[in-house]
């Protein structure tokens, strides 16, 4: 059997991302795998939020876990402040985490330049924490979509390094896990690359239908094809991105035609993507206005998971610690 592990920031709603890009993979794994899920909320403090809403970020993330589909009697779904076990993780990894290599990862370069105000250590050292609640679990493979591929490799490293340090086989050097080969990633509808809080042009799971609609009427489109089975640009081809998640193949084959003999109508394709959007999150937003109604759920499912977690987190340290040299007197 496998151990699988993920995770997900602790910053408010999911998004369209979340799901297609990582969770909608979990959910299967489940089945077949010792899995571990939990909410990286000691991520979330690199942006240094608010105390008054750390929690109720975290309960909206659980909230929206368990909605599409997470099963607390098949994964371990924790907090990740839970199980701090993992902090003393992240410093032995650090002690092996060199300043050169953190400082061209693209997501520290990117929220160094996002946030020139607050480039704090915790940012610099955000790919050992992320190792280190993955090799705590010592994980075969991560669901994960490709926005993070850069810090899977990253953990490969550093599991290759201590392993080789102290002359161990050890840690696992755990792979991407995506549904089929291909890692997914979730464009914005401004056109941009990546759907994404930070970026701001994202589709919640918990938004209602009007505002699906209007979000994706909104979306950033062209004049239009003049030349037959022309390439997309990028806006057009986001739209198409995500109809491949949410729409059957005969209606995407349908505006293919359209866009290769150019008399596709965008206003069409927006109403037709709206729709299936809606549709295929409709069963998560029911469950989501369920499961706010059974807190109790939450706090059981939790408690749980934070068991399972901590008795794995637990046997890991022991045994890190006896290999890197501490003994007890
Ligand atoms: P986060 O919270 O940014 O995103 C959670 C998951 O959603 C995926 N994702 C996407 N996938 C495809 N297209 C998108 N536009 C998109 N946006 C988000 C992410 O790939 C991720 O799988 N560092 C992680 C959280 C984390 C973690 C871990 C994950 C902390 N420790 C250990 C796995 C294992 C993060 O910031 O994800």
């Amino acid at each position: 059997m496998k151990t699988v592990v993920s995770g997900i920031r602790s910053t408010g709603n999911l998004h369209l991302g979340n799901y297609y890009g990582a969770l909608k993979n979990f959910i299967r794994m489940q089945e077949q795998n010792r899995c571990f899920f939990f909410i990286a909320d000691y991520h979330s403090l690199t942006t240094h939020p608010d105390p008054a809403i750390l929690h109720p970020n975290v309960k909206r993330v659980l909230t929206e876990y368990l909605a599409c589909g997470l099963n607390p009697e098949k994964s371990a779904i924790f907090i990740q402040s839970d199980v701090p076990e993992v902090i003393e993780l992240y410093l032995m990894l650090n002690m092996h985490a060199y300043l050169g290599e953190l400082t061209k990862t693209t997501s520290f370069k990117d929220k160094a330049r996002k946030q020139p105000e607050n480039v704090n250590a915790g940012l610099l050292t955000y790919p050992t924490l992320m190792a280190a609640d993955i090799l705590i679990h010592n994980a075969d493979e991560v669901p994960v979509g490709k926005d993070q591929e850069q810090h899977l490799e990253m953990t490969r490293n550093f599991a290759k390094r201590f392993n080789n340090f102290y002359k161990v086989d050890y840690f696992k050097e755990p792979i991407a896990y995506s549904d089929g080969t291909k890692m997914i990633k979730i464009p914005g509808l401004d056109g941009s690359g990546k759907m994404g809080k930070s970026e701001g042009n994202c589709i919640y799971l918990a938004d209602d239908p009007k505002t699906i609609e209007k979000k994706v009427k909104k979306a950033l489109t062209d004049q239009g094809p003049t030349v037959q089975n022309s390439e997309k640009p990028e806006c057009i081809q986001n739209l198409f991105t995500l109809m491949d998640v949410v729409s059957k193949p005969e209606t995407i084959a349908f505006f293919e035609e359209q866009w290769n003999n150019c008399s596709i109508r965008y206003g069409d394709l927006k109403k037709q993507l709206a729709a299936d959007i809606i549709e295929a999150t409709n069963p998560i937003r029911e469950r989501i206005a369920e499961l706010d109604a059974h807190p109790e759920f939450l706090r059981k499912a939790v408690a749980r998971g934070k068991e399972e977690a901590q008795e794995s987190a637990r046997k890991t340290i022991r045994e890190v610690r006896e290999i890197m040299g501490f003994k007890s007197f």
